[in-house]
């Protein structure tokens, strides 16, 4: 069984790629909504979250750990590697940062929230020594993005502003590529699109994670698929639904 992770309901577009593309997969799902967000807490105090995140799993039974947070695997993924080393731990940081150098013509940019943007996670993947000439990378913070999503505010004309308000600076420096580097923000992908262009690729770190999983050989069994949350809400019901397209059930999760 995949144990998969995040701050809140975000990890949620990682199911929802996974469910797509392997729909009998048997998982569990961990969304620490009750801390959430992630993304402007110290690198310390997100290091910790996901260790408690990742024995919650591996107590229900996980077999393998998906850092479904792109904040998280910033900071934590060599401490989980470390603490597990007999059981893979999957990062959404590397898969994306390769698919982006498949596609990119030297113009990179990447969003997401504080601490991955600070973190310089992607810089340091999208530079691999034996690639030359280096790409250029273009960061951008947007700590808004994700309580927009949360409330579900995705075509909203203050989401508009706010999107040209955050990328302006990477349509201006001609980027070819965009990286959404927070499992959040798929949600947002139509808008931010139509924003800065057709002629941009994007790449959802949340398709590229679940397409190194389905490469994995044995990774994948049928059976349970389980929700849980440290804080059952009737709204993160309602977001969840609309995310997956159908009703789920989220169980109480209680961290040691
Ligand atoms: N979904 C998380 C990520 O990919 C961000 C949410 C948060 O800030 O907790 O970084």
């Amino acid at each position: 069984m995949i144990g998969i992770f995040d701050s809140g309901i975000g990890g949620l577009t990682v199911v929802r790629e996974l469910l797509q593309r392997a729909p009998e997969a048997s998982f569990v799902y961990l969304g620490d909504t009750a801390r959430t967000p992630y993304g402007n807490k110290s690198p310390e105090t997100v290091i910790r979250y996901a260790l408690e995140d990742a024995e919650f799993l591996i107590s229900k039974g996980a077999t393998s750990i998906v850092i479904a947070c792109n904040s998280a695997s910033a900071v934590a993924s060599e401490e989980l590697k470390k603490k597990y080393p007999n059981i893979p731990v999957f990062e959404v940081i590397t898969p994306a940062a390769q698919d982006a150098l498949v596609v990119t013509k030297g113009r990179i940019g990447v969003i997401g929230t504080r601490a991955t943007i600070n973190s310089k996670a992607y810089e340091h993947n999208l530079k691999p020594e034996t690639r030359n000439p280096k790409p250029e990378i273009f960061a951008r913070s947007c700590p808004l993005f994700v309580p927009l999503v949360e409330e579900g505010w995705l075509e909203r004309s203050e989401t508009k502003r706010i999107v040209r308000y955050y990328l302006s600076s990477l349509k201006q420096q001609n980027i070819d590529t965009l990286i959404l580097g927070c499992t959040h923000y798929p949600l947002l992908r139509p808008l931010v699109q139509r924003f800065i262009g057709n002629k941009v690729k994007i790449i959802d770190s949340a398709s590229s994670v679940v397409s190194r999983i389905l490469q994995t050989e044995g990774l994948i069994k049928s059976g349970d698929q389980l929700y849980y949350l440290t804080d059952v809400s009737k709204h993160s019901e309602e977001v969840a639904q609309k995310w997956l397209g159908h009703s789920i059930v989220f169980k109480q999760a209680l961290l040691s």
